[in-house]
């Protein structure tokens, strides 16, 4: 009998020796007519015969199958070339390189060369002569100069292709809300190969993505490993790398061992949400599918016991269900489970499950509470799943308010394989990396670090046979780095998918030498601990300093505010560190020890504090987010919530219809963890602007992120700043852009009553900021123009600063000439939706950044964050920004971008000499290797202090 399409539905029918047909069906649609074989079984015993079905030789050989484990099949190291090989594709020899390979735990780094030919690596380090030979030249050469080579990235979770950029309604092909329960969806189906952002993902590192189904539903469906890059083809299926044999239905050979699959589930909030149920009811709904799985689990392999014992009579077909064959599949250990999961309930829930239906699980994805329960990892069936985690993205709802920037070391401690995963576009993929340099940062060593987007990630999806390392006969996929890969904004100047290269002109900018070696990272060994201590809520609340003198020692620069901006100060000479010398939360003196030695004497209590070569800088702003209004996202109890808009739905008359107009500062909260982690970090001030889904928002507020409440000394720097309003495309009913126009410039240009009348009429006359979140570039154009003709109707200069901001630069030249200043955020772009598409996306696609291009084009640009989380980094975003921009943002400006620019532009007055100043050690503010320890505040004349 010829071999069957993807054997399914293998017909079974007791033939008759009449030789009557029988009907095999095949899945694919196809009837094949064939005969049956009657055999005289025990002959010596006379009568009974059995009849073996036409199909026994596929049945056996399909019940032998099931036993097998999945995996390459076991020639698959003898390859020559890769079955991705695109023909025609040059040999390339990628010389002088300095090569994280991924072996010995991610400790082995070879000096050498990387030979890719067939789309495979062919040789590494010392690459033998007699083999270049063969090419007779025809090889591609990229001397390299030494850099950083490391294999491609590889990112466990994305969902590129079905959380498609831009954001349209048509491409968002996520999550089915059809039900609970659904292991038969494929996120295959619905992969958009027109998104944006696999060539931005590429020009990260990133070259393989594990594309999930949403978390929607505990069972979302079938997940599919891709490589980002264009085929010829052209088609979702010619990206996907070792596609399960399911996938195309014909040509199984039985005598191989499967190939992994991959499935999507979740617990929690998530798919409990979106079905007005609880967990209780969603872990019903596993267990319920789970046992459907099982009862067709043990009816196949009663089947196929008596099908090897050659016990035919009465067997019937093979049992199965297409809807249900990939659960059984998970049961058989044939699936790698990825189950997104935050909660140690939910964990829980999941181990439980797993030990009654017995089946493995591949990673917790998110796991945020994974670092408080190892032990209950372990307990897990089979083997304790990885924890696929982000670094510092956390508190967006009950499930991830414990999440900790310390879980990638504490999970490693207790031997749980860490991921860091991009869950794309929740993160940019492109930036994955900085994930594992920031994981790094807070205490995750480094060769676990690299590896958790590289090999472990390739180990837990069940495909580093052949992806995650650079080895011999593993795929192509190599990224050539413009630095250590762990030192922040470490950029690709070269990719290779496949052996093919990525980047058609790459720009490269050439990092300071220092950023060539590991970076070293402060010790937070006691924070990790507290970490654990607090179960994920340890006090963040700042510790005054004990006296009313701190001298800060071994203090290496000084960057302090004047009129201009930033300028920066050399405290030491080329013998000697400087000093600080701080009084009542002044600073009294700066400079060498000997200079500053009468301003100390005579003092009983002075605290030191060695910076060990650290500096002094501004304290950075955030701005952005609603740092100040929210405490959880997600939770509306938690929020200071949304303002009426009178565009929608109106604005009661209690609170005077149109004539109110809505003060963030009386909505502020403070000690919120994400202001007390943003102080931690140097930024000290948050400026922030009432929340508003439309186009009013109303008077922004400039707040202390240290205090402790809003009767503190300091809380409020500036109890009203700016009117703020935006201008979006909407993405359904709500008002056109046109409309939100034409109100804007009535509101500028009509004399109207109480409060809100004063405020705009303020803006018309140029003394208060009118501020407008806008990211389409024909919005600017239009609000351009607007702000001419209220400028020639009212004789006055608007002071106008446009934030978002996203596509800016194509109108940098006109945006400057109208004088008008931009909030860039965030800080690197991506096109999430239509208006803000016409992304610049920097280095290495293009030569300038958008922040780079819009300074050069003399604008005032600030930067600011999306969510109140990040605000923790803005003092990365800042470094990253001027790194990207080939020297020509110096420290200062970059300091500036998130400090003085942005009071400026958001009408904040701060005092020169009262502004914060935050003491980092081993470094300044900018540096990836720093600590902020103490932050020196004259406002409230004290100092507080962090651990070192
Ligand atoms: C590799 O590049 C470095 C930096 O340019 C250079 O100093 C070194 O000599 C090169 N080594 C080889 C083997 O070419
Ligand atoms: C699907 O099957 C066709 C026909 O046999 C084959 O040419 C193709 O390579 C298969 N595709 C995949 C992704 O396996
Ligand atoms: C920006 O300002 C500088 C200094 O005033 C000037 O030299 C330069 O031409 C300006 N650049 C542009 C693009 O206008
Ligand atoms: C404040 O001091 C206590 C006791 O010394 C210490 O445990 C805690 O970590 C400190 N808090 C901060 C924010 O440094």
């Amino acid at each position: 009998m010829e071999k069957e399409a993807l054997p399914m539905h293998g017909g079974q029918r007791r033939a008759r020796s009449s030789g009557r047909r029988s009907w095999t069906l095949l899945l694919v649609g196809l009837t094949l007519f064939a005969f049956g074989v009657h055999i005289q079984l025990n002959p010596w015993r006379g009568q009974r015969s059995v009849t073996i079905p036409l199909h026994a030789e596929h049945t056996i050989a399909r019940c032998e199958n099931l036993k097998l484990k999945p995996g390459p099949p076991p020639t698959f190291n003898e390859r020559k070339q890769s079955d991705r090989f695109v023909p025609g594709t040059r040999p390339t020899l990628i010389k002088n390189a300095t090569i994280w390979t991924g072996h010995v735990k991610g400790l082995d780094i070879v000096k050498g060369d990387v030979l890719l030919d067939q789309g495979l690596i062919k040789a590494y380090g010392k690459v033998d002569q007699n083999v270049l030979d063969k090419f007779e030249g025809k090889v591609d050469v990229l001397d390299v100069k030494g850099a950083w080579v490391s294999p491609g990235i590889v990112d466990l979770h994305s969902h590129l292709g079905v959380d498609s950029s831009p954001e349209l309604r048509g491409a968002s092909d996520g999550n089915s809300i059809k039900g609970t329960i659904q292991p038969w969806l494929r996120s295959l189906d619905g992969l958009n190969t027109h998104d944006d952002a696999y060539h931005l993902s590429i020009s990260g590192g990133v070259t393989t993505a594990l594309v999930l189904p949403g978390s929607a539903n505990g069972i979302g469906g079938q997940a599919f490993t891709i490589k980002l890059r264009d085929t010829a083809e052209r088609s979702p299926t010619s990206k996907l790398l070792e596609p399960p044999f399911t996938i195309n239905g014909t040509h199984i050979d039985l005598s191989l061992p499967p190939r992994w699959r991959q499935m999507k589930h979740a617990c929690g909030e998530n798919p409990s949400r979106v079905y007005g149920s609880t967990r209780m009811d969603t872990v019903w709904a596993f267990r319920q599918g789970y046992n459907k799985a099982r009862l067709i689990k043990e009816s196949q392999d009663a089947y196929c016991e008596k099908a090897l014992n050659n016990e035919w009579t009465g067997l019937g077909e093979f049992p199965e269900d297409l809807q249900w064959e990939a659960l059984v599949d998970v049961l058989r250990g044939r699936v790698k489970v990825q189950v997104h999961c935050y909660e140690t309930v939910d964990l829980d829930d999941i181990v439980r499950l797993t030990n009654e239906f017995q089946f493995p699980i591949a990673a917790f994805h998110h796991a945020h509470e994974t670092y408080l329960v190892p032990d209950l990892l372990k307990q897990a069936y089979e083997h304790p799943p990885a924890a696929a985690l982000f670094a510092t993205n956390a508190r967006y709802k009950r499930e991830a308010y414990r999440g900790s920037e310390f879980a990638p070391r504490i999970l490693a401690d207790n031997d749980i394989k860490v991921v860091m995963k991009s869950d794309h576009p929740v993160l940019n993929s492109r930036y994955l990396l900085y994930e594992a340099q920031q994981a790094h940062y807070y205490g995750l060593p480094a060769n676990l670090a690299l590896a958790a987007v590289t090999t472990t990630s390739a180990e837990v999806m069940g495909m580093d046979h052949r992806i995650g390392y650079i080895k011999e006969g593993y795929d192509a996929d190599v990224v050539v780095w413009d630095s250590h890969p762990l030192a922040l904004g470490a950029t690709p100047t070269q990719v290779f998918i496949d052996g093919i290269a990525q980047l058609k002109a790459p720009h490269t900018v050439t990092k300071p030498k220092s950023f060539q070696k590991l970076p070293e990272t402060p010790n937070f060994d006691k924070e990790a601990a507290d970490a654990l201590k607090y179960e994920g809520l340890p006090p963040l609340a700042p510790n005054k300093s004990k006296g009313n003198m701190v001298v800060f020692t071994n203090v290496k620069t000084m960057y302090r505010r004047d009129h201009e901006g930033v300028q920066e100060t050399l405290l030491s000479s080329s013998t000697e560190l400087g000093v600080v010398v701080v009084r009542d939360g002044n600073v009294i003196c700066s400079g060498l020890e000997a200079s500053c030695a009468s301003s100390v004497s005579g003092y009983e209590s002075v605290e030191y504090v060695d910076l060990q070569g650290g500096a002094i800088s501004p304290g950075l702003v955030s701005f952005g987010a609603p740092l100040g209004l929210e405490e959880i996202s997600g939770e509306a109890s938690t929020n200071d919530g949304y303002v009426f808009d009178p565009l929608v739905g109106g604005i009661p008359s209690i609170l005077g219809g149109e004539t109110a107009i809505i003060r963030a500062v009386d909505g502020l909260q403070y000690a919120t963890r994400d202001a007390y982690l943003a102080y931690r970090a140097g930024v000290t001030t948050g400026i922030t602007s009432p929340t508003s889904a439309y186009l009013l928002s109303g008077l922004s507020t400039a707040f202390s992120l240290g205090a402790a409440h809003k009767l503190e000394k300091g809380a409020i720097l500036q109890d009203t700043a700016a009117l703020h309003v935006s201008v979006h495309h909407s993405r359904s009913v709500g008002p056109s852009v046109s409309t939100q126009i034409a109100t804007l410039r009535r509101m500028l240009l009509e004399q109207r009553d109480g409060e809100a009348g004063k405020w705009w009429k303020a803006v018309s006359e140029g003394s208060v900021t009118l501020v407008i979140d806008v990211h389409s570039v024909d919005i600017i154009s239009t609000l351009l123009i607007l702000k001419k003709e209220v400028e020639a109707q009212t004789g006055n200069l608007l002071k106008m600063t446009l934030t978002g901001a996203t596509e800016a630069h194509i109108l940098a030249k006109e945006i400057a000439a109208a004088n008008v200043g931009v909030v860039y955020v965030p800080s690197r772009p991506f096109p999430t939706d239509w208006q803000r598409r016409r992304i610049l996306p920097g280095p290495p696609l293009s030569k300038d950044s958008a922040i780079s291009y819009l300074l050069a084009h003399n604008v005032t640009v600030g930067i600011g964050i999306e969510e109140i989380w990040s605000a923790r980094n803005t003092r990365f975003d800042a470094a990253w920004a001027a790194l990207e921009a080939y020297g020509e943002i110096s420290r200062s400006q970059a300091l500036a971008l998130a400090s003085s620019n942005l009071e400026k532009l958001l009408g904040v007055d701060v005092e020169i000499e009262k502004g914060d100043l935050v003491a980092t050690a081993y470094g300044d503010l900018l540096d990836f290797g720093s600590k902020v320890v103490g932050i020196i505040s004259p406002r409230t004349a004290r100092v507080d202090l962090f651990l070192m």
